[in-house]
């Protein structure tokens, strides 16, 4: 099977790293995962990543608990950076070429954001990591991966998530929630579907960039999805 898109940007929570241990980074998730995005790099994919800080720390969480809501935010960004450390690690040892690239400067530990470097990291085969989301507080880093893919120019935004795509009530409460197959972005933003938060969904929906929300625990799904298998949510300007 040929690949249906060329420059792809995965949103990949922090929750999805802590696998079944609740917290933190699992090492096997996270060398499962790198084994697949060494694969896609491999079929001449260009693969850009957004992490976010969840398992670690989550800044809407410290805000609510009293915390000054920036600080807390910028606590959650220092927390991407500690998963885009992990990942571009877990990805190198697999012998393939990253860049991790942060929104806020941390120059010993990564290079800064810098989006027509990135763009050519992309050209040369290189994994591209981003860290830090926007580096602003107040944006999630879903609003991070929707700016991203768009200024590096990804045709898609593939969010690896926990569940196998939108439905709509929480199948995790509900065994008859009914899983959506498309969805434009207004029924996301109408529906109030928490796939994406309405910041993100909304910058998506000014440029039509697709997204594809689907479970990350399965085997071998981003290149399911990059093949064009049916798998999971698609949220676009026209749905079939
Ligand atoms: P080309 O210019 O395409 O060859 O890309 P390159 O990334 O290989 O070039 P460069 O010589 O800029 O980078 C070499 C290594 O240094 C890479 O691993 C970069 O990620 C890293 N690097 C570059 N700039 C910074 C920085 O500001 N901070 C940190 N920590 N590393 C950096």
């Amino acid at each position: 099977m040929s690949a249906n898109y060329k420059r792809v940007l995965i949103k990949l929570s922090g929750e999805a790293l802590q696998g079944e241990q609740g917290y933190g980074i699992s090492p096997h998730t996270l060398e499962t995962f790198a084994g697949e995005i060494a694969e896609l790099q491999r079929m001449g994919i260009e693969v850009a990543i957004v992490i976010g800080g969840g398992n670690i720390f989550r800044g809407v969480a410290g805000s609510t608990a009293g915390m000054d809501r920036t600080s807390a935010d910028y606590m959650g960004m220092l927390a991407t950076v500690m998963n885009g450390i992990a990942l571009q690690d877990a990805i190198e040892r697999l012998g393939v070429p990253t860049r991790l690239q942060t929104a806020l400067e941390i120059k010993e530990i990564a290079e800064p954001y810098i989006r027509r470097r990135a763009t050519r990291h992309l050209e040369k085969g290189r994994v591209v990591i981003f860290g830090a989301g926007t580096g602003n507080p107040y944006f999630t880093t879903d609003t991070a991966a929707a700016l991203r893919a768009m200024e590096v120019q990804a045709e898609v935004i593939l969010k690896a998530t926990n569940v196998d795509g939108v439905y709509d009530s929480d199948p995790r409460q509900n065994p008859e929630a009914v899983r959506f197959e498309r969805l434009t972005y207004l029924d996301v933003l109408s529906k109030n579907l928490r796939v994406m938060d309405s910041t993100a969904i909304s910058l998506c929906m000014e440029n039509d960039l697709p997204i594809i929300v689907f479970d990350l625990n399965q085997a071998g799904n981003i290149k399911r999805v990059i093949e064009g298998e049916d798998l999971g949510t698609l949220i676009c300007p026209n749905p079939r």
